[in-house]
């Protein structure tokens, strides 16, 4: 079964079960410039599981585009990937335990036809937080699965949260077993040998880990699932890794057809990041030296030198793109007119990156004859990990050009600073990703009124093209970047303080209405997240001032907010500014 055949009968399965199918979300959480990238089907609908109304109900079912990087390192082995599809269904306080893992199971038995014995569940074994899941290995056994094919763990293993706070619960996870000989007697679905193949994994989200580590109940009962795409095509159609299936074979096959050089770790990177790459272009990512505009780069860059690695001149990488789309754009239409960008993006980053490598070997030869020079006949680590930070060189490039230059390099260490620095970066995306998450409370729906009266009075000072490119709330203050070509003026941004404060002043009414996208375009709703949200929108309504596709929430009057007071207005990226505010 293909991968597009899987998809479609997910969503048809859970349709014919009462789920909306809703569109997948850009990779790009689009109203939240802290997050990096969307990292699971449930990320687009935080506000939902935390009690906001959906406009399409309350199951929803959809695929995905997910990106997770913290592994990047890893991808070039036989499984990992940066980019994922996730395919969801989600109950928000409709079904819980009992149908979910019903659903499940029928769709895994009869939908996909996977023999029942194949199937290794696992469930939350209980600590003072929450009970042990008793309840969803009673519904494993009524359903087929026998006792010693249900195992228990704890939260390690059976709990799910995004970062460290938020919305969460215990779940339960779906192994398939590969028919692997157990690699001892030990060996169960938590082992990581390559027997089990975690397949599925349904969260019961009832609970909110709190800042202080405490939990709280959700004011309702929700599930959320996250089902491989890649990973189950790879299993029923038999494949030892997902580089087999018919999204990554063609590009395998014609990196194997160009290489001079064997080596199936670069092939697999550079398939997987060149894929990764034309995702993120495709919504809207650009390469930059920060946040996800680095990783971009980076992606770019290390499927660069794979591709020096295995020999292959670096003019087929137009080539590899139209291979690469070609492959994939069943499942994503959209890349199809987009494929001039995307190629003219990662052609133009691959350039620049040549030309930084040569940079990278001049300050390498500068490095070598300052050591000559002082009769050191050893580089020390500190050269080698600087040209990987700064240049991308990695440890065997620069082992490689010593080697030319007939000179020793230390690199004992390297592996240290590596993890460090991995570890700091890894710290830094789960920061950000909490932030991305941030709680809704009063403070926060205050924000969010006072950002669509900010919104509005920017349009009156500025102009229309001042539309939202990025919003961010905490309790503290609210973020937000609008297209603009120069620096607000002390004058002009005095303006829109006052405007907003006049409409705060006036106690003007907030409600909320649902219609259909063409009926709010048609309204004058400011209309930012096309699609995003489906056919049926929410639109909030300001008084007279302004209108706005928003999922909320928001206070029921201006009169709520107090005093609006800019702090800071700079540069975002180019063509983009930011504004912090905050309400005293
Ligand atoms: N949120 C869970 C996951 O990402 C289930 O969708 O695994």
């Amino acid at each position: 079964m293909k991968a597009i055949e899987i998809r479609n009968k997910y969503l048809n399965f859970f349709e014919r079960h009462g789920h909306k199918i809703i569109p997948s979300a850009s990779l790009i959480p689009e109203n939240d410039p802290s997050v990096l990238f969307t990292t699971a089907g449930m990320h687009p609908l935080v506000p939902y599981l935390l009690g906001e109304k959906h406009p399409e109900g309350t199951r929803l079912t959809d695929y995905q585009k997910c990106v997770r990087t913290v592994d990047i390192d890893e991808v070039g082995d036989n499984r990992h990937l940066t980019f994922f599809e996730m395919l969801g269904n989600w109950s928000l306080g409709d079904y819980f335990k009992e149908e979910s893992i019903k659903m499940s199971y029928e769709f895994l038995t009869k939908e996909l036809e996977i023999p029942s014995e194949k199937l290794s569940v696992t469930c939350f074994k209980g600590d003072n937080d929450a009970p042990r899941d008793e309840v969803s290995a009673n519904v494993w056994k009524e359903a087929g699965i026998p006792e010693e094919r249900i195992y228990f763990f704890g939260k390690d293993d059976n709990w799910w949260i995004a970062g460290e706070e938020g919305p969460c619960g215990p779940d339960t996870e779906i192994f398939y077993d590969t028919g692997k000989e157990k690699c001892s007697d030990k060996c169960d679905p938590s082992c990581g040998c390559g027997k089990y193949v975690e397949i599925w994994n349904n969260v019961f989200m009832e609970y909110f880990k709190n800042h202080d580590g405490t939990y709280s109940k959700l004011k309702q009962r929700n599930v959320d699932t996250g089902l491989g795409l890649e990973r189950m095509t790879m299993l029923l159609q038999g494949k030892k890794t997902p580089f087999e299936i018919e999204l990554f074979a063609p590009v395998m096959e014609k990196l194997e057809e160009l290489q001079k050089v064997d080596n199936i770790s670069s092939r697999r990177i550079v398939a997987e990041h060149l894929r990764t790459s034309i995702m993120i272009i495709s919504d809207g990512g650009r390469p930059s030296n920060v946040d996800r505009g680095y990783i971009l780069r980076r992606l770019i860059r290390r499927m660069t030198r794979h591709l020096n690695k295995l020999g292959i001149d670096l003019n087929e990488l137009s080539n590899l793109i139209d291979i690469s789309i070609d492959s994939i754009k069943e499942m994503y239409p959209e890349l199809l007119d987009k494929k001039e960008t995307i190629k003219n993006v990662i052609v133009e980053e691959k350039d620049k990156f040549v030309r930084t490598l040569q940079k990278g070997e001049k300050e390498f030869e500068k490095e070598v004859n300052n050591a000559r020079s002082k009769g050191i006949t050893t580089l020390p680590v500190e050269v080698v990990f600087n040209l990987y930070e700064t240049y991308g060189f990695p440890q065997e490039m620069t082992e490689e050009l010593a080697k030319e230059y007939n000179i020793e390099v230390d690199t004992k260490d390297f592996d240290k600073l590596f993890k460090e620095h991995q570890e700091k970066s890894r710290m830094g995306s789960e920061h950000k990703f909490k932030g991305g998450l941030a709680e809704q409370n009063e403070m926060t729906t205050k924000y969010h009124t006072a950002t669509h009266l900010l919104h509005k009075a920017l349009q009156i000072v500025l102009g229309e093209h001042a539309t939202q490119k990025g919003s961010n709330i905490t309790s503290e203050r609210l973020r937000f970047d609008f297209a603009h070509p120069q620096k607000v003026t002390p004058e002009e941004l005095q303006k829109v303080e006052d405007i907003v404060n006049e409409q705060i002043k006036r106690g003007l009414d907030v409600t909320c209405e649902k219609m259909t996208v063409e009926e709010a375009k048609k309204s004058g709703a400011m209309g930012l997240f096309e699609n995003k949200y489906g056919d049926l929108v929410k639109v909030y309504t300001i008084g007279d001032f302004s209108k706005e596709i928003c999922g909320g929430p928001h206070v029921k009057n201006t009169s709520e907010l107090g005093t609006f007071k800019i702090k800071k207005e700079e540069s975002s990226s180019a063509g983009v500014r930011r504004i912090k505010a905050v309400l005293i």
